[in-house]
Order: structure tokens, then sequence, then C-alpha cells
């Protein structure tokens, strides 16, 4: 980051420079934070829906819990969690909102909602970087990552920034969904990251008379668990309290616990907390950076020493300018 980012000096003396900024202890190898890339080969498949209200169910059982809205292409998190606070900033740090027990950062508090952005990979590796350095996260037991739907350029700057992140591949019922889906854990597999396990959504509907209709096929998610060698770590079907919670801001597992789209999701949420570690598979590559890739000046290092000419991407929340 050019240190012009950095323009006002907080009480406790200068301003941090890029140089003597700690890291995160979120990017450290070793560390007690389960960082937890939720990913899907395509959009549409429920992958926010089940961030949101995983995030609000592990915090349910008493842990810290954030989430990084990292799908720049669609943010929706803010909504979908009730938020419509913009974070503070305090000694050059973003103090993330909280809501439900959960602390949130979106590309949603720094761009107005119809604002079009042509994201460059090395824009939206600054971001990201921005949003693991520059936040004041404070203790985590948990850090969701609501990952942009397909693969690429994120998923290897999370694999750089974060280097425990584990991938939960979200997929729907259909083998050809399940086909899409693996490319997201093959991409893991290739950056690095271990696959945590598969969470099938839309699994089916249960009619007024009782029986299930499985609207989009069935056997996805299952399929998909055998072929990664992972755990199917559950099944959530179509159901409106799930819809309406995202809609109007209230997730499900808040408003209506008891319901059964909500036991579902507590389901999969003490299924994660309950897993081990996953690990990447044995063979895949070092978490190394990948400077080439993003071009000249965007190493993983957290020293700060990558800038992106003319394309930085100040932190300053849109609110206060
Ligand atoms: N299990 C479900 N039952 C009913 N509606 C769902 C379910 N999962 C997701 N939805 C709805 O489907 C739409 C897409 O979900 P979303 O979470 O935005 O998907 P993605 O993030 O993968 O694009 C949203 O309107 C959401 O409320
Ligand atoms: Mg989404």
């Amino acid at each position: 980051m050019a240190p012009s980012d950095h323009g006002h000096d907080g009480p406790g003396g200068p301003a941090a420079t890029p140089f003597d900024k700690a890291p995160s202890p979120l990017m450290e190898p070793e560390g007690e934070t389960r960082i937890l890339a939720i990913s899907s080969g395509k959009g549409g498949v429920g992958k926010s829906s089940l961030t949101v209200n995983l995030a609000c169910a592990i915090a349910e059982r008493a842990n810290s819990v954030a989430v990084i809205d990292a799908d720049v292409y669609g943010f929706s998190v803010p909504r979908m969690i009730g938020l419509d606070e913009d974070p503070d900033v305090e000694n050059d740090k973003i103090v993330p909102p909280e809501v439900s027990g959960v602390k949130v950062v979106s590309m949603g508090f720094f761009l107005e909602e119809e604002q079009a952005v042509v994201w460059r990979g090395p824009m939206l590796h600054k971001a990201l970087e921005q949003f693991i350095t520059d936040v004041a996260w404070g203790d985590l037991d948990y850090l969701l990552i609501d990952m942009p739907p397909g693969t690429g350029d994120i998923a290897l700057s999370i694999s750089q920034f974060l280097p425990r992140a584990e991938v939960v591949v979200v997929t729907t019922p259909q083998p050809a969904a399940q086909r899409v889906a693996q490319r997201a854990a093959a991409m893991a597999g290739k950056v690095g990251m271990g696959v945590l396990g598969v969470i099938e959504n839309m699994s089916w509907f249960t009619g007024d008379d009782g029986k299930r209709y499985e609207l989009f096929g069935s056997g996805g998610g299952q399929t998909l668990a055998e072929q990664l060698g992972v755990e199917l770590l559950g099944q959530v079907p179509v159901l409106p309290e799930v819809r309406i919670g995202s809609d109007e801001g209230r997730p499900v597992v808040i408003s209506e616990p008891e319901s059964e789209g909500a036991t579902a999701i507590f389901g999969i949420a003490d299924r994660i907390i309950a897993a081990e570690r996953a690990l990447a598979a044995p063979g895949a590559p070092p978490h190394q950076p990948h400077n080439q890739h993003h071009g000249q000046g965007l190493g993983a290092s957290p020293s700060g020493s990558g800038s992106v000419p003319g394309g930085g991407l100040s932190v300053t929340p849109k609110s206060r300018g």
C-alpha cells in the first residue's frame, strides 16, 4: 500500500507505515482461528445465504465469528445479515460492525450498490489484503469468507493471505451442478487449500402433502463428497423461511431457530465445529507468493511491499469520505 493511503496520525502517534504494520495473525500458517472459504462453482446456489446463516449459527454456539464478503461481483452479506451500519476507522484500522454476534467486512462498505467496478486481479488482491490486515478483527474463533462464484484470482489470493483456509463447497443436487462445483474444489487443491466438506443446498421441497419433491434432482452433494473424499456436511431443503430471512436481513437461524431450515443449518454448523481441520491434499503445492501471476510488486508479503501503481483501493468507508 502506498504510504499516502494513511494520511492521518492516530492519537497514539504517527500512522503506521506499510513497513512497521504487524502482519495479521490470521495470515500465519499456525493459529487458532478456523478459516472457512465458502465456495461454489457458480452463483445462485445459496452460498451467501449459507455463509450468513452458518456464521450466525456458529456464533450462537458461543464462538467469536467474522465474515469477509469477498464476492466482489455481488456483495450481499450486509443486506442478508441485516447490517445497516458503516464501519468506523480507529487508529488506521477498520472496526468492523457487528450484528447477531458476527463481525462483517464487505466490499459493499466501500462501493455504492449500483457502482459498476471492473476489478482487475491486482486490485482484488489488494482489497482482500486490506480486509485481512487493516481490520481490527480481535480474537476470532471462526472467519467465514463468502467467495465469489467460480475459481480464479480470489481463491489464489486467499490461499496466499490465509494459508489455513479450508474450503467448504456448496452445490445443488443435480449432477451438472456437482460437476461445476468440482472445479471449485479442484482449484482449492491447486492452490494448496484443503476441502473440509460439501453442503448440498435446495435438496428438496416438502409439499403440503408432506411428500418430498426433489426439484433439482438428487445425489449431487453425496456424489461430490465421495469424489473429493470429504464429508457431506448436510443438506438444506428449499424453504421459504430461508429466502425470506435473506431478503429481510433476518437470518433464519436467528429469526426462527426452531424451523426446519434453521435446524438443518445448525446441524451443519455443529458438524463444522466438530470436524478436524482440513489439510491440503498430499502433493499440493506449498503456499507461495505467485508474484508473476499478479504482476509486478504484488506478493503475499504482509510487509505491504506490494503496491498497485494507480490501482490501490483506499479503505475509507464511503460515508466518511
Ligand atoms: N435453502 C433455500 N431455500 C429457499 N431459498 C433459498 C435457499 N438457499 C438460497 N435461497 C435463495 O436463493 C437465492 C440465491 O441465494 P444466494 O445465497 O444469494 O446464492 P449465491 O450466493 O450462491 O449466489 C436467494 O434469493 C436466496 O434467498
Ligand atoms: Mg452470493
